[in-house]
């Protein structure tokens, strides 16, 4: 991604008009208006032209808009895709993305549209074959001109289609998304929390999502919002240590150093890389 990943970034429903107006003044990093899972297939046709709509009125953009539109062999994929490009979204979301060759389609029907600039693909790995073939999909980041830029793990679809019932057992699965993205170099979001009156929880879910290396949480309610922010971002403790490793390593002495002590510990030139990395992260959050 050329922007940082986004920490946060909530679903709308496009049926919901009253969540849909407030999208501009949220504070999460990213806003997903879904037209797929959680619009009835009945209420579709409505919602998407709902989206449209709303989108006019907004008195300012969200952070980063996404749109969730259903895949584009499905009865709704297409006018979904004219409806979301003529908001001008930053990211479109492919759910259940089982191979390369779906991801390559969407950048392709992007080529039939007059687009100032070309939405970033955020693919949905939700499915068995999807998880099979995450690899081969990753790969694709690894040629900027597909567009995919970002891997989201759909824990609630995962868990219908395979029959797994607890966290624990998913665990696995979010790793091999994990490593499928960085191998491509995509960033990668973690599933939903369902309970979203359970914040306790909800934080537990997003420390444990930060320990296994993904950059953010996809949100279901706006109380989401402000816990995955804060536990996403590079923590004070992070940023002081990043910070003396920028130090030691600007001081004469350790020009040409590839390895120094910092109170006691060995830290390498790829320490500075990180807290590097660190340090831009945490300008923008
Ligand atoms: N985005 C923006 N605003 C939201 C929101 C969301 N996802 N979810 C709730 N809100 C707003 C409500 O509109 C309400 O605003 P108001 O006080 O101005 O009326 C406020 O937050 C409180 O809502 P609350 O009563 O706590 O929730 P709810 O019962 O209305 O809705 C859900 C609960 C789960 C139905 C709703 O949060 C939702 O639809 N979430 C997204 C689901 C989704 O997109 N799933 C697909 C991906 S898994
Ligand atoms: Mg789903």
């Amino acid at each position: 991604m050329t922007i940082s990943p986004p920490r946060s970034a909530l679903y709308i429903p496009a049926s919901n008009a009253r969540a849909l107006e407030k999208a501009p003044s949220l504070d999460c990093d990213a806003v997903i208006i879904d037209l797929e899972d959680a619009v009835h297939p009945d209420a579709r046709d409505d919602a998407r032209e709902q989206m449209r709509t709303v989108a006019k009125i907004w008195p300012s953009r969200p952070r980063l808009l996404a749109v969730r539109i259903n895949p584009l062999q499905s009865e709704w994929g297409t006018e979904d895709l004219i409806a979301a490009l003529a908001i001008r979204p930053g990211a479109i979301v492919l759910p259940k993305a089982e191979s390369p060759q779906e991801i390559t389609a969407l950048g392709e029907a992007f080529n039939e549209f007059d687009l100032p600039v070309r939405p970033q693909i955020w693919a949905m790995i939700e499915t068995p074959r999807g998880l099979l073939n995450a690899p081969a999909m990753a790969e694709l980041g690894l040629h900027q001109r597909h567009g995919l830029a970002a891997f989201i793990a759909g824990t609630n679809d995962l868990a219908k289609a395979t029959g797994v019932r607890s966290a624990d057992a998913m665990q696995p699965w979010l790793m091999h998304i994990l490593l499928a993205a960085r191998a491509g170099g995509l960033a990668v979001l973690d599933g939903v929390h369902n309970d979203f009156r359970d914040i306790d929880g909800f934080e537990a879910a997003c420390h444990a999502a930060r320990g296994r290396g993904f950059d953010g949480k996809t949100l279901i309610h706006p109380s989401q919002i402000e816990p995955a922010n804060r536990i996403f971002a590079p923590s004070a403790d992070e940023i002081a240590e990043a910070r003396a490793i920028k130090t030691a390593f600007a001081l004469p002495e350790n020009a040409g150093k590839g390895v120094i002590e910092i109170d006691g510990r060995m830290v390498e030139r790829l320490h500075l890389e990180q807290a590097e990395a660190i340090l831009a992260k945490a300008v923008h959050s």
